[in-house]
């Protein structure tokens, strides 16, 4: 069966942080199907590009052009006629926000012609060669800094790792109460009730220094008695306190054998600490590798260092910089583009995370791709508000 685009259109919502983003509508003879694209606020170098809301009606247009008369036999032909088209390194032409949509639009409408679910379309077209079939694991932000919120804190992440034994909802339910405690944890040491949240519904009160979150999040699942389900897993984001080949934290500047020091101490610390994102710059990718060598069993995942390429997590698992690699759809613009960077990181035995971004929409895409390539885990933000479209969508696909 062959999919032939009758016509694609585009209008301007509004994501989580109330930026305008894009909703790409993608219509065959008989049916439509619509995907609306997320965005980034730490984002990487090596990301494709974005056009804004408002040019977006005259790039789809020439879009539109590529691929009329096109019959596609598959989502990857698609994908290829429009990079061609595009013909750009970083999809500046199109724009990998516009791209994405039409590539997620045109896979929710192949799915529906072959009336089969979206990620068992993905898993057919992708993943077929994967057997295993896992329940992710939930990366939940649950305390926000760096770039994300307004306060002190330079590391921008802090979430709980959650592991789930039984059903999706049982597992969601003691996360969000989890989340509670910890809200009640910091409202009791900081003699507030107000505290305000970062752009992921994390909190975001201002601490004692980047380590006591842990403290307090550990603290929080001990009592609760999680611990032999939940860890704790952090985003540095360190690309956004470089400077000068240094790096600006708590106030001081840290040579990056200084910054390794400081995480080694943190997960001696930390029996519960499992894992550390980003945490060199993206063109720091030897002091990932020292990490890596340093740290033993604890996860050093690539997010803007890997980009969600394969040509760079391939390099980057080469020179053992890293353990896993988070998966953005949007930072590579192209969902056969996206499988490919799964791929990719599973042949080379890293750990995949299918990631949401931080201005987010209700769109739940990501959860059908890690369904479809059995991902390790997915990180999709606090248990809260808009957020808690993902969640619900585990409970739907999983459960
Ligand atoms: P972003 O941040 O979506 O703002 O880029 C998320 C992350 O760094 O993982
Ligand atoms: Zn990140």
């Amino acid at each position: 069966m062959k999919l032939k685009i009758k016509s694609l259109s585009a209008r301007t919502i509004f994501d989580s942080r109330g930026e305008p983003t894009v909703e790409i509508t993608a219509c065959s003879k008989k049916h439509c199907a619509s995907a609306s694209v997320p965005s980034g606020k730490s984002v990487g170098r090596m990301e494709a590009a974005v056009v804004s809301a408002g040019e977006a009606a005259p790039v789809l247009e020439k879009v539109s052009e590529a691929v009329r008369g096109h019959s596609f036999a598959s989502l990857r032909a698609l994908d290829d006629v429009m990079r061609r088209a595009d013909g750009t390194e970083r999809k500046s032409k199109f724009g990998g926000n516009i791209m994405l949509g039409v590539s997620v639009a045109a896979a929710r409408l192949m799915s529906i012609e072959k009336e089969i679910p979206l990620w068992k379309f993905l898993k057919n077209g992708f993943f077929s060669h994967h057997t295993h079939k896992q329940a992710p694991l939930i990366f939940s932000n649950f305390i926000n800094g760096g770039v994300h919120a307004p306060n002190n804190l330079d590391i921008q992440e802090y979430m709980v790792i959650m592991r789930v034994n039984n059903s999706y909802a049982d597992s969601i339910e003691k996360l969000a109460h989890l989340y509670r405690r910890v809200y009640d944890a910091i409202s009791a040491s900081s003699g507030t009730r107000a505290i305000p949240l970062g752009d992921e519904g994390g909190y975001a009160a201002n601490f004692r220094g980047n380590f006591e979150p842990v403290e307090i999040i550990e603290q929080c699942i001990r009592a609760a008695r999680l611990e032999s389900v939940c860890s704790i897993g952090l985003d540095a984001a360190a690309t956004s306190f470089f400077e000068n080949g240094e790096y600006v934290f708590e106030g001081e500047r840290l040579s990056p054998s200084a910054l390794q020091n400081k995480y080694e101490e943190y997960f001696k610390k930390s029996k519960l600490l499992l894992s550390i994102e980003d945490p060199f710059a993206e063109n720091d990718a030897e002091a990932f590798a020292g990490l890596r060598g340093s740290l033993g069993l604890g996860w050093v995942i690539g997010d803007d260092l890997t980009a969600t390429n394969p040509r760079l997590i391939e390099q980057y698992a080469g020179i053992n910089a890293i353990s896993g690699v988070i998966i953005k759809p949007n930072q590579i613009g192209t969902v056969s583009e996206t499988c490919d960077a799964l791929n990719a990181a599973k042949s080379n035995g890293l750990d995949t995370i299918v990631s949401h971004r931080s201005g987010e929409t209700e769109d739940t895409f990501i959860i059908e791709l890690a369904k479809a390539a059995s991902a390790d885990a997915v990180k999709i933000g606090a248990p809260a508000r808009e957020r808690m479209a993902k969640f619900n969508e585990l409970i739907r696909l999983y459960d």
